[in-house]
């Protein structure tokens, strides 16, 4: 890494996906997914500007034109070295949080400066995650009931005790059938597919395999975390029309082409930040106590493999005094 990354920020970056967390809870099934968004994102890059790095934003909110603040290619952190790339998801679960259902989270990974993949114009990808028993045996391009008979077996489960997570999604009819078709267990969530990924790799997570159709933005997040932890995801672009492969043809994307996580995120030094909002099969949310919040994080680092679940005590009255953040 330029001007390597020596120090260990997965901490700094905890404090980026608590402040963001701490101020987003307060909108929890409040029905306003912008209000709770907003309030995620100034508490993150409140917090990002203090991190000691000279930062870009590649995985963002959006282009400049559409997103105030960390819009892709916002520079963040105070300009020192090292020069990293950052992918925010100040709320992964908008929908999840506004409505108070579980596993809404907030994240922020960090890697070498040009190590993250960006495909313009592609909303999509296909995706297919697992722990790190079967991290070596997956395929995208194999059938489903390939895939799973060889992570049954890899896993030495019998395939019906397998559980995979699935976005319930119309689009997601056939592959649904297919999973079924071999006996294999489906948890269909509404929103997430990070903490879905996350769920087949983590102790309890309570699942086994990721498959289907996912956003880009979240397949890199999705790529950092697992790159950490051990466990890993395939994934290929999914253009919704002509223009969106268009686009991504003309960019130089090959649409087939199925990318590693390695492609994903080309960098053997990932630092990685979740904590929860809502409560979820991985991460308990944000709760409330007569002296403030208490919060839980999952915060690792790919050199060291080094996995960390901190549980924190705010006492928001004394963090009221000086904070940035307003968390009441
Ligand atoms: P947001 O937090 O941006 O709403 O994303 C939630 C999410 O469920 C992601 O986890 C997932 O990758 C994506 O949306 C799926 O997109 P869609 O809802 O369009 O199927």
């Amino acid at each position: 890494m330029s001007g390597s990354i020596d120090r260990n920020l997965a901490m700094e970056l905890a404090r980026t996906t608590e402040a963001a967390a701490l101020s987003a809870a307060r909108w929890m099934g409040r029905g306003d997914k912008i209000a709770a968004d907003q309030a995620a994102v100034d508490g993150m890059r409140t917090m990002l500007a203090s991190v000691q790095m000279d930062g870009v934003i590649v995985i963002g909110e959006g282009d400049k034109d559409e997103a105030p603040m960390l819009y892709i290619g916002e520079e963040v952190g105070t300009g020192d070295e090292p020069k990293v790339d950052i992918a925010v998801d100040p709320v992964e679960g908008t929908t999840l949080l506004a409505n108070g259902m579980p596993n809404s989270i907030a994240v922020v990974a960090m890697s070498d400066r040009g190590s993250m993949f960006f495909a313009p114009g592609i909303v999509y990808m296909d995706k297919i995650a697992v722990g790190p028993e079967a991290s070596h045996v997956i395929d995208l391009n194999e059938s489903v009931a390939e895939n799973l008979n060889r992570v049954a077996e890899a896993k030495r489960m019998p395939i019906h005790q397998l559980t995979v997570v699935v976005l319930q999604r119309p689009r997601h009819e056939k592959l649904i059938a297919d999973i079924r078709a071999t006996g294999a267990r489906i948890k269909l969530i509404a929103d997430g597919d990070v903490a879905g990924g996350l769920m087949t790799c983590t102790p309890g997570g309570g699942a086994d395999v990721l498959m289907g159709v996912g956003g880009a933005p979240e397949a890199v997040i999705t790529a950092a975390a697992l790159k950490c932890i051990g466990g890993t995801i395939q994934c290929k672009l999914w253009p919704r029309d002509d223009n969106e492969r268009r686009i991504a043809e003309e960019a130089g994307f090959e649409i087939d082409k199925v990318l590693t996580a390695d492609d994903l995120v080309n960098s053997d030094n990932i630092f990685f930040s979740a904590t929860g909002i809502t409560d979820g099969e991985f991460l308990k949310g944000v709760r409330y106590t007569s002296q403030g919040a208490t919060t839980q994080s999952l915060v690792m680092r790919s050199r060291s493999g080094t996995v960390r679940w901190i549980e924190s005590i705010h006492e928001l009255k004394k963090l009221a005094q000086y904070a940035a953040v307003p968390f009441d």
